[in-house]
């Protein structure tokens, strides 16, 4: 048969195949939607109010109450139960006592890990590698399903500008470009390849939306956010995650422009429904419906109940205004039937698609998976591809392993719970190896001389100082880990200064008198202000709580097994007066720049009326942050060349390539986050002065360069201009960089 006869039939063969596969997953879901229906048919409207209510186990007036409630189909789904035995104790009463037999949705936050820690997300976002991460997640999925949780509240993808707000540590940072690309990976990495497969856990969205520009950095804050930064920043990952797949999303708290989440028509109902096509579920965030009380949005429960259902929450969680006055509001004709049988449909579709009705109980062999090998060596790589090298003087970093002695010291040196960070319920302190630990391992105890100094990070009792200093002289390298205790970050955990807590600062400072090599490693769930140590420090290593296996990955990189390779996800602010601060700002019409602008001591003690600059400054802090968002050094030098446009212009629905050179000319084999940004120079609307468009990671080995290649698509500068989505024709700026603050500069058009 001749090639073109060959190619001919095996392109016929490839679409035949993408045809049946396509109608196999139509199929699928007819299938499943015809099954929807029929279960509908024969549910009573206590039935379907009971599948749109979520009850925790503590709130549900006991065990044997719970069994009943289960029993008469009171719960659709019930968070924070887990366990092989009780799961599937509970899921039995479901199916062969109820009278339907419809099965539970076992709900649980395992937010960066279940038994198994990996960094907090906002660590994971410093690794800007989606691959790692998605395992990291599919890991945790493994774990959390053999407990019998099929339904777990992640990812959480809230933007924000404030390092302020404690729940910045469960988020992928402040660009919408790099969480989009994470959202995506920890959907998928969540719900894996096949819904009915026993590890497959139902994922969720949260909080939609806009719940991390609480203003204040005060949890739970009103938050007003103009319709293009919503559309353009905050609900980008959250699209990202509706086109990955996700089975659910979560209403937030906030009061969103005066329309709490929770009750707001507009995010879940215009755009998740009706511009994304969303076919999930939506659940309340816990007894946020009833929330919307205190909000002043709604006078009662009943009222909260007929706003949030109005508005498109299907599933209530924790608190009972669905149980309490649906059935009212139907008698009262103040809702559609309609209403509810579309919620239940949407539950029972998720339930449908995870195979619970087929495979509804627990395997008990597959708990014999947590915590392997495997799974704790993998979180030592996201650990350590997530720590950021923000300073290397002289090259102190690594450590030879040959040093004869090392001071390690710090409240965090030694403290396996609080470096596994916020959000863990099912981790335990026990599994946590921690640097301390690690470090006797690499050198031999006799090589490291451990003391606290402080106690625990909040500690400003400097008896010990002396001490410390003392053992630190006597060594020949000093290595001190700080930073915030878990409990400093998290929900509910605000801060209004980010400095380092305690003393800490003062003890760095007599660390670094002693003249010894000092390297400092923080392991925090927030960036903080670290103006004073970054300068006294001779390295500095940020670890974010790095989770079970921080203290080996960590051990890893002081001692050179592998290069730091993070990149900062967020912007490291000066001081707290700096928020909001991220780098996608607008220009303002009065720019400052290293011209122009007046530092405060520099200020004549006798000045006549007028200003210091008429430019857009602080005469303590300047213009710019401490470190800048992408910001992350080596152990090896990277070099940047040869920018080249593959055209200087393109249409509206063209594309470019954009291409540099980047050389490793030091000498060592690392990891370099290589970044894309761009401008819109002028717009309909004012336009940020950069936007991350793309990144590579890419291994250099010493003396070698590699060339990157990014294509950059029309509809990758689309933006929302407050009317319309738009592609508007301009002249851009182009970067290729190592951060958003540096890079090779080019330009072109879009005609
Ligand atoms: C919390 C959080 C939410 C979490 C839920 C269940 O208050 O806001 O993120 O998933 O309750 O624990």
């Amino acid at each position: 048969m001749s090639s073109y006869k060959l190619s001919v039939l095996s392109s016929l063969i490839f679409f035949a195949a993408v045809a049946i596969s396509c109608n196999h997953s139509e199929k699928k879901s007819d299938k499943i939607e015809i099954r929807v229906e029929q279960l509908l048919e024969k549910m009573t409207l206590d039935d379907k109010i009971g599948q749109m209510t979520q009850v925790d186990p503590g709130f549900a007036g006991g065990d044997e109450q719970l069994k009943k409630s289960v029993r008469d189909g009171r719960y659709g789904s019930i968070l924070n139960l887990w366990g092989v035995e009780k799961v599937n104790e509970m899921q039995k009463i479901a199916i062969e006592e109820s009278r339907l037999g419809i099965p539970l949705l076992i709900g649980r936050d395992v937010i960066h890990g279940y038994r198994t820690i990996f960094p907090i997300p906002l660590g994971m976002a410093a690794s800007w590698n989606p691959e790692i991460v998605k395992k990291a997640f599919r890991i945790s999925a493994i774990e959390c399903s053999s407990q019998g949780i099929k339904w777990t509240f992640a990812p959480m993808i809230d933007i924000t500008w404030d390092p302020r707000w404690g729940r910045i540590a469960e988020g992928c940072g402040e660009d919408p470009y790099l969480a989009s690309t994470l959202s995506k990976a920890m959907v998928e990495g969540i719900q894996g390849d096949n819904l009915t497969d026993p590890t497959a856990v139902a994922a969720c969205a949260k909080h939609f939306a806009g719940y991390g520009f609480s203003e204040g950095g005060r949890d739970y804050n009103t938050t007003y956010i103009s319709e293009p930064v919503l559309r353009n920043v905050v609900l980008k990952p959250f699209k990202a995650a509706k086109d990955a797949g996700a089975l659910t999303f979560m209403s937030g708290f906030n009061d969103l422009n005066g329309v709490p989440a929770t009750g707001n028509e507009f995010t879940l109902r215009q755009i998740l429904r009706k511009e994304w096509g969303f076919q999930g579920m939506v659940v309340s965030d816990w007894s946020s419906i009833s929330e919307m009380i205190s909000h002043g949005f709604c006078a009662n429960e009943k009222e909260a109940a007929y706003k949030a259902l109005t508005a498109g929450v299907d599933m209530e969680m924790s608190s009972f205004t669905y149980a309490g006055n649906l059935k009212t509001l139907l008698k009262e004709g103040k809702i559609d039937q309609k209403l509810v049988d579309d919620a239940v449909r949407n539950i029972l579709r998720v339930k449908f698609k995870l195979g619970l009705f087929e495979n509804p109980y627990v395997n008990p062999e597959a708990q014999k998976q947590v915590l392997n090998p495997e799974f704790l060596d993998h979180a030592r790589t996201v650990a350590r591809e997530s720590a950021v090298l923000l300073k290397n003087k002289n090259k102190t970093l690594p450590l030879s392993p040959k040093i004869h002695s090392v001071a390690v010291i710090g409240p965090l040196a030694d403290s396996p719970r609080d470096q596994l960070g916020t959000w863990v319920f099912d981790g335990k302190a026990e599994n946590s190896v921690t640097p301390l630990t690690a470090l006797k391992e690499l050198l031999g105890a006799d090589k490291v001389n451990y003391i606290k100094g402080l106690q625990y990070s909040r500690d400003k009792n400097k008896s010990e100082f002396a001490k410390t200093v003392a053992l630190a002289k006597q060594s020949d390298a000093i290595v001190y880990f700080g930073g915030e205790e878990w409990i400093l970050s998290g929900e509910g955990q605000c801060r209004g200064e980010i400095n380092m807590p305690g003393a800490q600062d003062e003890l760095i400072e007599a660390l670094a008198s002693t003249g010894k090599p000092l390297v400092v490693v923080i392991m925090a769930g927030r960036p903080l202000a670290i103006g004073n140590l970054l300068a006294k420090a001779d390295a500095v290593l940020y670890g974010w709580h790095g989770g079970s296996m921080a203290g080996p990955a960590l051990a890893d990189l002081i001692f050179g097994k592998e290069s730091p390779s993070g990149k900062l996800p967020v912007t490291f602010v000066k001081g707290s007066g700096q928020i909001p601060f991220y780098y996608y700002h607008n220009n303002t019409g009065r720019p400052a720049s290293a011209k122009n602008w007046t530092p405060m001591d520099s200020i004549p003690v006798v000045n006549p009326q007028t200003s210091l600059g008429y430019k857009s400054f602080q005469l303590d802090y300047g213009f710019t942050p401490l470190l800048p968002f992408g910001f992350g050094l080596s152990y090896t030098t990277f070099n940047y060349s040869d920018l080249k446009l593959s055209a200087m212009s393109m249409s509206t629905t063209g594309s470019i390539e954009i291409k540099a050179n980047v050389a490793n000319s030091g000498d060592m084999d690392a990891d370099e986050i290589v970044q894309l940004y761009i401008r819109d120079r002028v717009g309909s609307i004012t336009r940020p002065v950069k936007e991350l468009k793309g990144y590579k990671r890419v291994t250099i080995k010493q003396g070698k360069n590699v060339e990157i290649i990014f294509r950059l698509e029309a509809k990758d500068l689309e933006f929302f201009n407050g009317k319309a989505n738009v592609i508007e024709p301009g002249e851009f700026d182009v970067w290729i960089g190592p951060n958003s603050a540096e890079g090779l500069h080019g330009e072109f058009t879009i005609h």
